[in-house]
């Protein structure tokens, strides 16, 4: 059945099983109604299959329940031969996981969005899989800072997501290169912030460029709506405004945030080069009032406990020139630089704890100093996250050595544009989340993990496609399963079924890398993602 991420768990398959008709029903029970919406809309369209409301306990149906014995996020689905299935979640989350399953188990058609052959029955083995998650935080960061990407497909990744029961969508907003959200009371920051006149074409060392304008932003409608959808689907959308560095667009748009007293930064342009720009914010209290405004905003549209400030690649050599920076380090009594970035994001740590928020940044945010009850991306490596678990902070682990997607999947000269290290889909599937150094109690502070989608070279969809995929497949499995230590992860026995989950990207329309060589999947035809056959009827 090739499940992927792979479950706890699994009874069976029988060689007898359950057929869906245009008779099947489906009973929600309270709870349920996200995946109950989810079945009919995805699984119902893709197989042609109403999917009317039944009662409880019929046969042919599929039934939905919430189960106080499961933990949070974990399900138990039940495929019975001739009456139907059964998936209970300890929470409506874990309903919904349980779905996914369910749909991986009717082939590859039912990742389609209508049906694409009539008068096929589709049929599970008679099976029972018990599953849950390894860990709490299953993260993907998209930037759309220097790429934009339309709506539609924010939208789109989120199913992928959910697809491969990731939970976290860690969305980067803003960044030196565009600022993507609107702003109702600083209208500038997506008139004049989300645009730049040209972008660096490829690598940072290229000397090409691409002579157009590009950007776009969301709507707070827009968002509202990303949100929404995320939520339909279990997945928590954690907002990114990066500060007080990766800020030259919100700079741009309006010149009295940076340091005035360095360089005129009227003549600023929202950045069109990839790299760290030096143009921070100036740590002054109009700045500071500025982006309380910004987070205002910002809470009003994302319900998510945490919020992300960046706090990374902040160059200092703007505040160690300006009089007003030097004048606020010695007011504040504080050492250096430094310490008056810990200032700065310690500010906003304080400002959202007192909204019943919590701040995560990235591990930059260690060097000073951090307020407690704020959390870490690391990404530079595990050191920082394994210095702020033992220090008590929640960790999410997304070193970039291990899982940074922007990065190459082969060596040679055939990816599309080479950059960072070699990071294949094996290395993916062998990244383990929990460092050895890591001890009780530390490890309690390890929320999960995220990989991490960064977009200079990405220009639209088909290209994040290209990055994610396979390895976000691999890294899903990471997160989800309980896998044994790297070296021992039966990394043959992935690639086995990810040959199954070929067919259900090629369905879902997911532009992957493909593998070297004959691709196994077409050797076979008729086989993978097949209706069982042999099946009796289920009436
Ligand atoms: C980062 O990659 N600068 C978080």
């Amino acid at each position: 059945m090739d499940l992927i991420p792979a479950p706890r768990a699994v009874e069976g398959p029988m060689r007898c099983g359950f057929l869906f008709d245009r008779d099947t029903t489906l009973w929600a029970a309270p709870g349920t109604d996200t995946t109950e919406r989810w079945l009919r809309s995805t699984l119902g369209a893709a197989l042609g299959l109403p999917l009317r409301p039944g009662p409880r306990d019929a046969s042919n149906s599929v039934q939905l329940q919430l189960d106080d014995a499961l933990e949070p996020e974990a399900y138990r689905l039940d495929a019975v031969a001739t009456w139907g299935v059964r998936i209970r979640g300890g929470d409506p989350a874990g309903v919904f996981w349980g779905a996914q399953t369910l749909r991986q188990l009717l082939g590859p058609e039912a990742f389609r969005r209508a049906p694409v052959r009539s008068g096929i029955t589709h049929g599970i083995a008679h099976q029972s899989i018990e599953d849950g998650p390894r860990f709490r935080w299953r993260g993907l960061l998209l930037d759309v800072s220097r790429h934009f990407m339309p709506k539609d497909g924010v939208l789109r990744y989120l199913d992928l997501m959910a697809a491969h029961k990731l939970n976290v969508f860690h969305f980067h907003l803003t960044d030196d290169q565009g600022w993507r959200i609107e702003i109702a009371r600083h209208p500038r920051l997506t008139e004049t912030g989300s645009w730049r006149t040209r972008t660096k074409f490829g690598h940072r060392a290229s000397p090409l460029w691409e002579e157009k304008p590009h950007g776009g932003y969301y709507t707070q409608d827009d968002i509202r709506e990303i949100v929404a959808y995320a939520a339909e689907r279990h997945i928590t959308v954690v907002p990114e405004i990066d500060v007080p560095g990766h800020s030259q667009a919100a700079i741009a748009a309006y010149p009295e945030l940076g340091n005035t007293d360095v360089i005129d930064t009227t003549a600023l342009s929202v950045l069109d080069d990839w790299g760290i720009s030096t143009n921070v914010l100036a740590p002054t209290d109009n700045t500071l009032r500025f982006y309380e405004g910004v987070f205002e905003e910002v809470l009003d549209l994302f319900p998510s406990e945490f919020i992300h400030v960046g706090g990374d690649e902040c160059p200092k050599d703007q505040w160690r020139r300006s009089p007003a920076a030097q004048a606020r380090i010695k007011e504040l009594g504080l050492a250096d630089e430094d310490e008056l970035q810990s200032w700065f994001i310690g500010h906003f740590a304080k400002w959202l704890s007192a909204r019943g928020r919590r701040l995560i940044g990235w591990d930059e945010i260690l060097e000073g100093g951090l307020p407690d009850g704020t959390a870490v991306s690391s990404w530079r490596g595990y050191q920082g996250g394994i210095a702020a678990a033992r220090a008590g902070h929640d960790v999410v682990m997304c070193p970039q050595q291990q899982v940074y997607l922007d990065y190459r999947q082969a060596a040679g000269d055939d990816e599309p544009v080479p950059i960072g290290y070699v990071r294949t889909l094996e290395d993916v599937y062998r990244f383990e989340p929990v460092p050895p150094e890591l001890h009780e109690p530390g490890i309690r502070h390890v929320l999960g993990t995220q990989a991490n989608l960064w977009t200079e070279v990405m220009e639209d969809h088909a290209r994040v496609d290209y990055q994610a995929f396979p390895r976000l497949a691999a890294f899903a499995e990471v997160a989800w399963s309980a896998l044994p230590a790297p070296a021992e992860r039966d990394f043959a026995d992935f690639e086995r079924r990810m040959a199954a989950h070929y067919g259900r990207l090629d369905a879902l329309g997911v532009a992957y890398r493909r593998p070297a060589g004959p691709r196994p999947w077409q050797r076979r035809p008729g086989v993978l993602g097949r209706p069982i056959e042999g099946l009796p009827p289920n009436t």
